[in-house]
């Protein structure tokens, strides 16, 4: 049901997720297999990032397709069918094509005929800007039912020659089903979402789109792939993820103590620490899972959020705080009682 309804029920619905999945490729990439890649040890990247391995899509593997995996799981939970799916919302940098839109390639694949379908580019903060966007849908009246993913294949957008950037990244997807309640008090009880250009190029692909299209010349020096300025990214993060938590706390009119789980981007462990620092929360109530999948940018936080939810660490009744920082820069955070 996707017609817009009278106004008199605006404001009336609350957006709740009834459902999560993830799905992460089979291939498993360590830091010892990295050593004999670039020069770097193990040691420096467990220190400086927390990583110990990631997943890595093979040759075949498409956004869509990780997607499609972590959709069936939460479809599933949600004892939806495809017909239901008012809008799909797909997080990514690396969609299958430029165009059509991934959300396109997955809707056909799902059978979800009735579904409006978007990406939205905005880096690791993409799933959470997604499911901002999902909210304020189900809010208006809109929309009853969306899908939200955050999916990346960042091994193909990484120069694996550069030990700055490739020993960071990883491959996955993650899906959470939104859905119209009327229950007071329950489900995403605040997000807040921001921005700033004027920081893009410390991380960024310089080249592939129409300000630098893509020659041989560009290529043979490798400017289709992520670029960072890793530290001066590093202290953007921790400012502004601390700011995004604040601010969505502030909204919902919660306090930091109040929250039973912390999911932070999965950048780098320091980055989670020094946030949760911050915010005066104890790790114990932080979830981290850097160590076995690197960041996987906009997939991190919905595959944390799963692997919280199946592993029990999320309770109903439960607050959850979700805090991402990304390229753009770009940041963002929700405030959710299960
Ligand atoms: O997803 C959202 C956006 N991304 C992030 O939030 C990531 C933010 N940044 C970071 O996580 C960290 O800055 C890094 C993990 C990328 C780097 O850690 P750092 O403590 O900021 O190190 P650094 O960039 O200051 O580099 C320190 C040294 C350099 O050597 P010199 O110049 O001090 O001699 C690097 O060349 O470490 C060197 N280095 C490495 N050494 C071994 C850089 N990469 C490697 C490597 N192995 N893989």
């Amino acid at each position: 049901m996707s017609d817009f309804e009278s106004t008199e029920h605006n404001n009336r619905f609350g957006a709740v997720i009834t459902g999560t999945g993830s799905f992460t490729p089979e291939k498993v990439l360590t830091n010892a297999d990295l050593e004999k890649m670039v020069e770097t040890t193990d040691e420096w990247i467990t220190t400086r990032s927390g990583i110990k391995e990631r997943r890595i899509a093979d040759k075949e593997t498409a956004a869509s397709d990780l997607s499609f995996e972590a959709t069936k799981k939460a479809m599933a939970e949600a004892k939806i069918k495809p017909e239901e799916l008012d809008l799909i919302l797909i997080g990514t940098v690396t969609p299958d094509y430029l165009l059509p839109s991934t959300a396109c390639i997955l809707q056909d694949r799902l059978g979800a005929k009735n579904a409006a379908v978007m990406d939205i580019v905005a880096a690791c903060s993409g799933f959470l800007y997604g499911l901002s966007v999902a909210q304020a849908f189900i809010y208006s009246g809109k929309y009853k039912t969306i899908l939200v993913i955050g999916v990346e294949v960042l091994s193909k957008i990484t120069n694996w020659n550069d030990r700055n950037t490739c020993v960071l990244f990883g491959d996955g997807a993650g899906a959470a089903i939104v859905q119209r309640t009327q229950e007071n008090n329950k489900g995403i009880l605040a997000t807040y979402l921001c921005g700033d250009g004027s920081l893009a190029n410390l991380l960024h692909i310089p080249v592939g789109g129409t300000r630098t299209p893509l020659t041989k010349e560009n290529i043979d020096k490798g400017d289709q792939y992520i670029k960072m300025e890793g530290s001066e990214v590093f202290k953007s993060a921790v400012r502004s993820m601390e700011d995004a938590a604040t601010r969505a706390l502030k909204e919902a009119n919660i306090s930091a103590e109040q929250i039973d789980l912390l999911i932070p981007h999965q950048a780098n462990i320091r980055i989670i620490e020094a946030t949760a620092k911050r915010l005066k929360m104890p790790m114990e109530k932080v979830f981290v899972n850097i160590d076995k999948y690197g960041n996987t940018s906009s997939a991190s936080i919905p595959i944390a959020l799963d692997e919280a939810r199946k592993s029990g660490r999320i309770k109903p009744g439960d607050i959850t705080l979700l805090v991402a920082f990304g390229a753009g820069f770009t940041w963002g955070s929700a405030v959710i009682r299960w």
